[in-house]
C-alpha cells in the first residue's frame, strides 16, 4: 500500500472523541454465571438472550448505529451436542419473538457466519429475519452466528477466486476495497469498540479482519450481567482512548 493509499483511507489520527459508530461484543461467561447460582448452563444462555435484549435497546439510545453480537462460534460445535442444540433454540427463539418489533423499530438484522451449515429451519428463519428487516434503515444488529473470523476469510477468499475465473475480476484488482465486498459484513463500517465480558482477554476468532483497529475494552462482568451502566463505562474508556491509526498521534 503506498502512502497516497493511507491517506486515502485515514481516519481522524487523536483524540477521536466521536461516538463509535459501530461496536462489537463478545458475549462470554453465561455458563459460570449459571455454575456460580447452582443452574444448568442453558439457564445461563437464557439470561444471556435477556441482556442481549438489553443490550440493543441501550445501543439503540445511544445513537450507536451497528452493533454486532458474537452468538456462536465455529468452535462452538465443541461443546456438548445438548448444548449446541440449546444454543440453536435460543436463536430460533430470539428471532421469532423479537422479530415483531425490531421491525417496528427499524432495526436491520443481519447473521453474519456460515449460514450454509444451520438447519433448514433455522436457515430459513434467519433469511426472514434479514429480508423482512433489510429496508430498515435505523439501525443494523448484525449477529455473528455459526460465525469464526478464519473461516469468514476463507470463504470469502474463494468467492474472489471463483469471481477472478468467472472473469467478473481481474486478481491484480484484488485490493482491500475490493476484498471487503466478499466478506460477510460487507456494506458495514468496521468496529470501532469491541467489548468481551468475564475478564477474558482473547478475540477467540471475532471479526479478525474487522477489528483490526478497533479499541478493546475487557469487562469482568459476566454477559448476563451486562447492562446499560457497564456498556457506558465502556464506552467512556473508549473515549479515553487515543487512537492513532500508526500514525504519531497528538501526544
Ligand atoms: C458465552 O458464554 C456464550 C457462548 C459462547 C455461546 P459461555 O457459554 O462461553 O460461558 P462460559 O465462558 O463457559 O462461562
Ligand atoms: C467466544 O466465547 C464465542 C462467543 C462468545 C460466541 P467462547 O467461550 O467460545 O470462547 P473461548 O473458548 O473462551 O475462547
Ligand atoms: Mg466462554
Amino acid at each position: 500500500m503506498s502512502a497516497s493509499d493511507v491517506s486515502a483511507c485515514a481516519t481522524p489520527q487523536t483524540g477521536d472523541l466521536a461516538a463509535p459508530r459501530h461496536v462489537a461484543i463478545i458475549m462470554d461467561g453465561n455458563g459460570r454465571w449459571a455454575k456460580r447460582r447452582g443452574l444448568q448452563r442453558t439457564a445461563g444462555h437464557r439470561e444471556g438472550v435477556a441482556a442481549a435484549r438489553r443490550t440493543v435497546e441501550a445501543v439503540r439510545d445511544l445513537g450507536i448505529e451497528y452493533l454486532t453480537l458474537y452468538s456462536f462460534s465455529t468452535e462452538n460445535w465443541r461443546r456438548p451436542a445438548g448444548e449446541v442444540r440449546d444454543l440453536m433454540g435460543l436463536l430460533k427463539q430470539f428471532i421469532v419473538d423479537d422479530l415483531p418489533r425490531l421491525k417496528e423499530e427499524g432495526v436491520r438484522v443481519r447473521i453474519i457466519g456460515d449460514k450454509e451449515n444451520l438447519s433448514s429451519d433455522l436457515k430459513a428463519l434467519v433469511h426472514r429475519a434479514e429480508s423482512e428487516t433489510a429496508d430498515n434503515t435505523k439501525n443494523t444488529l448484525q449477529i455473528a452466528f455459526n460465525y469464526g473470523g478464519r473461516d469468514e476469510l476463507v470463504r470469502a477468499v474463494r468467492a474472489a477466486a471463483e469471481a477472478a475465473i468467472r472473469g467478473d475480476i481481474k486478481p491484480e484488482d484484488i485490493d482491500e476495497t475490493l476484498f471487503a465486498r466478499y466478506l460477510d459484513t460487507h456494506g458495514a463500517p468496521d468496529p470501532d469498540l469491541v467489548i468481551r465480558t468475564s475478564g477474558e482477554m482473547r478475540t477467540s476468532n471475532f471479526l479478525n479482519w474487522q477489528a483490526a483497529y478497533a479499541e478493546y475494552v475487557f469487562v469482568n462482568a459476566l454477559w448476563p450481567d451486562f447492562n446499560a451502566d457497564i456498556l457506558a463505562e465502556a464506552i467512556a474508556e473508549y473515549h479515553a482512548r487515543e487512537r492513532r491509526y500508526g500514525g504519531v498521534g497528538g501526544a
